[in-house]
């Protein structure tokens, strides 16, 4: 079987194509390298000592996406090609709608033009906006607060419609909570350019001395510590959540949503904790304002993809913790 994986030198694409290796799958990439380097699919090689088909190609590129299908026999894709810093997105707006939406549109096109239909596409709790929790699949979704999560919900409308107009589709819109941690080898984690957005990047980065603190964003919130409530998922764990998905797709059609998370919430002073712990370091923070758009509290009901895809989440926040900061120690600059 072979399994195209767009955005696979990306964070999780990467460790995603380390499970589909290790689990006898072949496995071609595309990506247009915007948020990751080569050097990524190298470590994933070392890592299972087998080999994957790479290709340099933007999923906008209509051209580069008939190469790819027309040089192999593609049995399904894992969608992860996508750009994802919600504040810039609020920034620029249009460059997501076409990077993600338009992008997203060409691939299904060539997909379908190639007579693949199986697709599993890297969604995002984001979609659930205000909803109660802990958030279900049936909730009403939508109510989201940046372009980068509309174009989230709107991928899942677009495939909606899809298999709406033709049922041989086959697909599962994971819609992941916060994912962190890395490959315990420490050779592939999570590598952002520049200042980091996201709250475990930045705490391994300060604890590492590369920043000089941690601003903890709202103390203020209706929480039992006053900080915010995240389910938080080990990238492993969510990597493995690709292959249940892909186990669950090549046998079926239909399209289904399922939350990928722990169903546990932990604050960021949780984190904090937990952070400190692994890496022996005490954590130079401050309590400062609230950060416009965070919701107070949110985690899954992630009992559909338990039973239905028969995953469940093994890593804990300590494990988590520990391989992001060995990944830290290894990788002081980043994969090069
Ligand atoms: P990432 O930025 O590390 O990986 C995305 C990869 O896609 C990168 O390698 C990038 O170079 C590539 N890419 C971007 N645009 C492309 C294009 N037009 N053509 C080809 N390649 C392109 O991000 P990630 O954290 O691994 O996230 C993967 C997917 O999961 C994204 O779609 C993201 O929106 C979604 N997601 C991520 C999170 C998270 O917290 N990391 C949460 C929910 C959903
Ligand atoms: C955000 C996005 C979500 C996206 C996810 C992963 C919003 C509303 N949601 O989730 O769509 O899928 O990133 O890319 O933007 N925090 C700090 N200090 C920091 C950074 C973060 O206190 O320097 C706090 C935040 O307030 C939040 C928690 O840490 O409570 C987690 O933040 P983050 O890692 O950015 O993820 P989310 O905001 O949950």
């Amino acid at each position: 079987m072979t399994i195209l994986v767009t955005g696979g030198a990306g964070y999780i694409g990467s460790h995603t194509c380390v499970e589909l290796l290790n689990e006898g799958y072949e496995v071609v990439v595309a990506d247009n390298y915007y948020n990751s380097v080569p050097a990524v699919l190298d470590r994933v090689e070392k890592i299972t000592g087998k080999t994957l088909k790479r290709y340099n190609c933007d999923i906008r590129d209509r051209n580069g996406l008939k190469k790819i299908f027309s040089e192999n026999t593609i049995d399904a894709v894992i969608h992860f090609a996508g750009l994802k810093a919600v504040g810039e997105s609020t920034r620029l707006p249009l460059m997501y709608y076409e990077n993600n939406i338009s992008g997203s549109v060409v691939l299904f096109e060539e997909m379908a033009q190639a007579g693949c239909k199986k697709i599993v596409f890297s969604s995002s709790a984001t979609v659930y906006g205000n909803n109660p929790i802990p958030y279900k699949e049936d909730m009403v979704t939508g109510d989201v607060s940046s372009p980068y999560g509309r174009t989230k919900h709107f991928i899942e409308q677009i495939l909606g419609d899809v298999y709406k107009s033709d049922n041989e589709w086959s697909i599962s819109l994971l819609r992941y909570f916060n994912p962190i941690g890395a490959h315990e080898s420490g050779l592939i984690g999570e590598d952002p350019n520049g200042i980091p957005n996201n709250l475990m990047p930045y705490i391994s980065r300060v604890a590492i001395g590369k920043l000089p603190q941690l601003t903890v964003f709202g103390g203020d919130y209706d929480t039992k510590d006053g900080t915010c409530i995240r389910d938080y998922i080990h990238v492993v764990d969510l990597a493995k959540a690709h292959l249940c998905a892909v186990a669950k797709i090549l046998g079926t059609t239909g399209i289904e949503a399922y939350n990928i998370g722990n169903g546990k919430g932990y604050s960021v002073l949780d984190i904090i904790t937990a952070f400190e712990k692994a890496s022996g370091k005490k954590l130079n923070y401050i309590i400062g304002d609230r950060r416009e758009g965070d919701l107070p509290a949110f985690y899954a009901d992630a009992s559909k993809a338990n039973t239905q895809l028969d995953w469940h989440a093994q890593y804990d926040i300590d494990k988590m913790c520990e391989d992001t900061w060995n990944f830290q120690t290894k990788n002081p600059d980043g994969i090069k």
